[in-house]
C-alpha cells in the first residue's frame, strides 16, 4: 500500500468509527440529516429535500469500507424514509437523480432489491420529464406560472447519470438522448471564455434561447460559484463515462483547469472564485466534490494524457489534505465531519457542516484506496 492509500485508508477508518453515534443522533429526527445544529443532526426543508440521498449514499460508501451492518440498516432506513418523497412527486425537482441514484441505485445495484428499481425507474421518469425538447432539463418549479419553465442550473450534470441508467435497464436510448442533449446545450451556454461556468442560465422555454445569467448560489451575475465549478468538473466527467463522447472531457478539463489555476495556496476552495477578499469565505463541499471529480478526470486522461492526469489527481489528494489537516473534525462534537461548508455566497452565517460535503470526501478517499465502486454508474 502506499503512503496516500494508507493516509485515505486512515480517515476511512476514522469515518467509521465515528459514523455509529452520527447514526444515533441521525435516528432521533424524523427525516434525514442535511446540518448541523447545537451540536445535533437538523433535517433540510422536508423530504423531498434535494441532499436526502447523500445519507443514504454515505452509508453505502462507509458499508462498502467496514462492511457494519449498522451501515447497511441505515442505508435502508434512509431510502424507505424517501418514499414519501415519491409519493408527494409533485413537489420533486430535477435532483432526483442525487436522491435515489445513491439510494435505490445502490441498494439495486449492489443486491439486486426490485423495489429499489422501481422506485429508481419512478424518479428516472420524473427526471425525464422535465426535459425541454430545446435540449435542457428544467431545474426547479414554480407555481404554476411558468416562470422557472426555462431555468436550467449546472448542477443538473450531476443528476444526468439517472438517464444514463434508465437507458441501461429498460434498453431504450430516449433517455440517455436527453441527458446527451442537455449536456451539448449546456456545453454551448454555460462556458464562459476562461472556462469556468454560470451557476443559472435562464432560457427562453418556446425558443431556448438564452435570456438572462443571474447570480444564483454565487456572488454576482456572471461570477464563478466555486460548486457550480465542481458539479461541472465531475459532471461532464460522469456523461463522458455514461456516453462515451470525448468531447465531454474537454468539458471538465477546461473547468477543471480554472479550478486549479484560481483556488489559493492554503487549498480552501473559497465560495465564489470571483468574490471580494473582504469576505473570504470558503466551502469544504466544493474541496470534496472536486476531489472525488478530478480523481474520476485522472482516471479517464490515464493513458491519452498521462501528464495532465498526474495533475489532477495529484491536485485532489492535495484538497484533500487541506480538509483533513485543516477543517476535519473526527471526534463526537458533531454528528457531521466537514464543518466549514456555505450553502450560498448571500447566507448570513456562512461556514457550517452541510451532509454531502462528508459524502464527497469518503467518496474520493475510497477511490483513493482503490474502490472502483462508483454509485453514480452502477445501476
Ligand atoms: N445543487 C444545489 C447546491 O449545490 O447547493
Amino acid at each position: 500500500m502506499n503512503d496516500t492509500m494508507q493516509w485515505a485508508k486512515g480517515i476511512l477508518d476514522k469515518l467509521c468509527q465515528k459514523a455509529p453515534e452520527s447514526i444515533r443522533k441521525a435516528q432521533k429526527l424524523s427525516g434525514i440529516p442535511y446540518t448541523v445544529k447545537k451540536g445535533e443532526w437538523a433535517e433540510g426543508y422536508g423530504i423531498d429535500w434535494w441532499t436526502n440521498g447523500f445519507w443514504p449514499g454515505l452509508m453505502w460508501l462507509l458499508y462498502r469500507h467496514n462492511p457494519n451492518l449498522l451501515f447497511r440498516q441505515e442505508a435502508l432506513r434512509g431510502e424507505a424514509l424517501l418514499d414519501k418523497a415519491l409519493q408527494e412527486f409533485e413537489k420533486l425537482h430535477h435532483d432526483v437523480g442525487f436522491m435515489w441514484l445513491l439510494s435505490s441505485g445502490a441498494h439495486y445495484a449492489l443486491e439486486g432489491d426490485k423495489d429499489s428499481l422501481r422506485r429508481l425507474t419512478l424518479a428516472g421518469d420524473l427526471l425525464a420529464a422535465r426535459y425541454n425538447p430545446n435540449g435542457f432539463i428544467r431545474a426547479w418549479n414554480d407555481n404554476g406560472d411558468g416562470s422557472r419553465a426555462g431555468w436550467s442550473i449546472i448542477d443538473t450534470m450531476m443528476n444526468l447519470p439517472l438517464l444514463y441508467a434508465m437507458s441501461r435497464l429498460s434498453n431504450d436510448a430516449r433517455f440517455k438522448l436527453m441527458a446527451i442533449r442537455h449536456a451539448e446545450f449546456a456545453a454551448k451556454n454555460f462556458f464562459k471564455p476562461d472556462g469556468s461556468v454560470y451557476h443559472i442560465v435562464i432560457y427562453d422555454p418556446e425558443s431556448g434561447k438564452v435570456v438572462d445569467t443571474p447570480a444564483g448560489q454565487g456572488c454576482a451575475p456572471g461570477s464563478s460559484w466555486s460548486r457550480g465549478q465542481s458539479w461541472a468538473l465531475y459532471g461532464y466527467t460522469l456523461s463522458a463515462i455514461l456516453s462515451g463522447k470525448k468531447e465531454f472531457l474537454s468539458c471538465a478539463s477546461r473547468v477543471a483547469d480554472y479550478f486549479i489555476a484560481h483556488t489559493p495556496e492554503d487549498r480552501l476552495v473559497p465560495v465564489d472564485f470571483c468574490q471580494s477578499p473582504e469576505r473570504p469565505i470558503i466551502d469544504n463541499c466544493a474541496n470534496a466534490i472536486a476531489a472525488s471529480g478530478l480523481i474520476e478526470l485522472s482516471e479517464q486522461f490515464k493513458d491519452e494524457r498521462p501528464k495532465d492526469a498526474e495533475r489532477y489527481l495529484t491536485f485532489a489528494i492535495e484538497l484533500l489534505k487541506a480538509l483533513d489537516s485543516k477543517c476535519a473534525v473526527y471526534d463526537d462534537s458533531i454528528p457531521a465531519v466537514l464543518p466549514r461548508c456555505t450553502g450560498a455566497y448571500s447566507d448570513g452565517h456562512p461556514e457550517y457542516p452541510i451532509l454531502y460535503a462528508d459524502f464527497f470526501y469518503a467518496e474520493a478517499l475510497l477511490k483513493l484506496c482503490g474502490e472502483k465502486l462508483l454509485l453514480w454508474t452502477m445501476p
